[in-house]
């Protein structure tokens, strides 16, 4: 019998309406739209506004959207991963929250963090329940409000990030596609360069928490770009070489959209020529748990079943990866 692989058999993604643009921005922090374009390469990014609104929000319109798509209910589902860094509340699981507003009353589920490469390690994890046999299908989903954690003054972290969802279905598959293989990394000693300082266990909100900025996304970036600039293109040309792949075989190449200039280092490092390389970045700015699964979504049509896709991602923790997967259909 031939292995069983866990294909992704449906995408879907969500952006909110509200467009933030760079030049919206510039009335906000002291920078322009020259400096955001030429250091980071976005364009303009995705607000989710309204009272009482979170990432499942931003989640249950591309669920809806994927399950229709592939003609199945929610009860369908067997498991559900949400990979988020920006859940709805610290408890309970976003994943529950989410399994409530789509009805998806068979399913059990949990959240993931390991920030902008939790998508990465949701797959990953995914997979595993599918191969195994454990279950037929299992939802991935990435997506942040990272709004609700942007400090709209710290000029250098307010102009990357973004809001947006998206999702995949995982089924069995014997012909060979699906999800191939996996490198995936944490470095714990990477905390001191991208971190929230208060809201968790160690530091719990207080007035004094609020006054100091404190629950928003700090980030030393020039340290933070050094890592991923390396990190990311040597994980990516790693799985690459483990899998005895070439750039010529690779269809396409699936970055993390954090910065123009660490998706470009990527592309040169595996040899994979532009045309190749997923970028809407200039468009959604850096949704950290959303990137790769936005992009799938963005590029759905253009797959072909058998194509050769690396996926890789560079976050806080420090976390990092790469997956090489075979589009199923
Ligand atoms: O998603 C997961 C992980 N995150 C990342 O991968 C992000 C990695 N880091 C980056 O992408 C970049 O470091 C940033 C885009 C965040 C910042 O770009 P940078 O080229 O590293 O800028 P910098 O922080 O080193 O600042 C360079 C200069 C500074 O001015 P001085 O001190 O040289 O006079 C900043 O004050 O640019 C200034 N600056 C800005 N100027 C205009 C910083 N932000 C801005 C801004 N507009 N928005």
């Amino acid at each position: 019998m031939s292995k069983i692989h866990a294909a992704i058999t449906a995408v879907h993604g969500y952006v909110p309406d509200y467009v933030l643009t760079n030049k919206e921005l510039e009335t906000i922090v002291d920078t322009n739209d020259e400096w955001i374009t030429s250091r980071t390469g976005i364009k303009e990014r995705r607000i989710l506004k309204g009272e009482g609104l979170g990432t499942s929000d931003l989640a249950v319109p591309a669920v809806e959207a994927l399950l229709k798509k592939r003609g199945i209910t929610a009860n369908e589902i067997d498991l559900i991963i949400f990979c988020t860094t920006t859940p709805d509340r610290v408890f309970p699981a976003t994943a529950n929250i989410l399994a409530d507003k789509i009805g998806a009353k068979e399913a059990w589920g949990f959240d993931l963090q390991a920030a902008c490469s939790g998508f990465l390690f949701g797959l990953a994890t995914g997979s595993q329940f599918i191969e195994s046999g454990k279950h037929k299908k299992v939802l991935v989903v990435g997506g942040d409000k990272m709004s609700s954690i942007t400090n709209y003054k710290d000029r250098a972290t307010c102009i990357i990030f973004g809001d947006g969802a998206g999702a995949v279905l995982l089924e069995p598959n014997d012909e060979g596609n699906g999800v191939i293989d996996s490198i995936l990394k944490s470095d714990g000693a990477g905390v001191q360069y991208l971190h929230q300082k208060a809201g968790g266990s160690i530091k719990p909100a207080s007035h004094a928490t609020v006054d100091a900025d404190e629950h928003f996304a700090y980030q030393e970036g020039q340290a933070v770009f050094k890592f991923a600039v390396t990190n990311m293109a040597d994980v990516a040309a790693e799985v690459m070489e483990k899998n005895n792949l070439n750039s010529e075989d690779i269809a396409w190449l699936v970055p993390h959209q954090a910065n123009k200039r660490i998706i470009d280092a990527t592309a040169n490092r595996t040899g994979v020529s532009p045309e190749k390389v997923i970028i809407n970045i200039e468009r959604y700015g850096n949704t950290t748990n959303g990137t790769i699964p936005l992009c799938l979504w963005e590029w759905e049509s253009k797959f072909k079943k058998g194509d050769n896709l690396i996926l890789a991602a560079f976050g806080g923790g420090f976390t990092w990866g790469s997956i090489y997967l075979k589009w199923a259909y």
